[in-house]
């Protein structure tokens, strides 16, 4: 029996543009996906307390299996710390965890490489379309800038945040399905706000190495996004409430349309997370986790 663990994420800039070839900046938080795992004599049965979305956990043993070229009868049990459909990247940590045990139980070294892209693999097939950001991001912890089809960079980056959740669940396949809608029907508006959103990543990745403040460019992205459509009343909200009770900057963060959004508060913490409360919502603090998947007991 094994149990791994992988964290979610918030992304600090750059979602939606990144599926256009813009880069992401992306930090892991302390919240995690378990996944206990044991081999059995033949089937595959998973339970969960939270979500009865299975599609990623069969779609990375399927995965694993194919890269190991062998199999094995699974019981797999999922214990989350997300909540599902969030914006926290929870179906990204549950394929890299489940990714990570399975392949562990098979005897299979990965490395983190092979592990994300596997995991980016697992949410290609079941969503569609997916950015590497979640996956990445869950396997190697921290803070990351993320290009498509470039090396990641870490980044030393402490960032103070307070989450906003709407509780409202959505799906990142149909918000990634109305930008492309919206891109294709208006291509010469909406391309270049998925440049601009390009270039305040870009920015706010040289401010953040520079130790400097990027509140304001978290207003301007989620203007953008706004934009884009990606947004809600609720979102809007919340981020109003929280640059109001004295956030230096505040945005939606992951695909939108419910979800989250996250407020950047060196000061004003709990003022910040009471506002967001007061608009029955829930505040989470986010402190970023270093570590990204890892096994956390295998017990032969
Ligand atoms: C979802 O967390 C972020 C999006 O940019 C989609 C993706 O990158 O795959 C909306």
């Amino acid at each position: 029996m094994i149990t791994t663990s992988a964290p979610g994420k918030v992304i600090l800039f750059g979602e939606h543009a990144v599926v256009y070839g813009e880069p992401a900046l992306v930090c892991a938080i302390d919240k995690r996906v378990y996944i206990h795992a044991s081999k059995v004599p033949s089937g595959l049965k998973i339970i969960s307390g939270k979500s009865k979305d299975f599609r990623y956990v069969k779609k990375a043993v399927e995965l694993v299996f194919e890269h190991a070229g062998k199999k094995c009868g699974l019981d797999i049990k999922i214990d989350s710390e997300l909540p599902p459909a969030s914006g926290l990247g929870s179906s990204a940590a549950v394929s890299v965890a489940t990714i990570l045990a399975v392949s562990e139980l098979l005897g299979a070294k990965l490395s983190k490489a092979e592990i994300a892209k596997l995991g980016h693999k697992a949410e290609l097939e079941v969503q569609g379309a997916a950015s590497p950001t979640d996956t990445a991001i869950s396997t190697f912890g921290g803070v990351l800038f993320i290009q498509p089809k470039k090396k990641y960079q870490r980044i030393n980056a402490a960032l103070p945040l307070v989450v906003g959740y709407t509780g409202v669940e959505r799906s990142t396949k149909i918000l990634v399905q109305n930008v492309r809608s919206l891109k294709e029907k208006f291509p010469e508006i909406v391309n270049p706000i998925i440049r601009d959103i390009g270039k305040i990543t870009r920015k706010a990745k040289r401010r953040l190495e520079n130790n400097e403040d990027v509140g304001e460019l978290m207003d301007i992205n989620h203007g953008l996004l706004c934009a884009l459509g990606v947004s809600t009343e609720k979102l809007n909200e919340l981020v109003y409430a929280a640059r109001k009770a004295g956030a230096k900057g505040a945005k939606l963060t992951g695909a939108g349309g419910g979800g989250c959004m996250i407020a950047c508060v060196p000061k004003n913490a709990e003022k910040v997370a009471r506002a967001i409360e007061a608009c029955g919502c829930t505040a989470l603090r986010a402190p970023i986790s270093k570590e990204g998947a890892r096994v956390e007991k295998h017990a032969i």
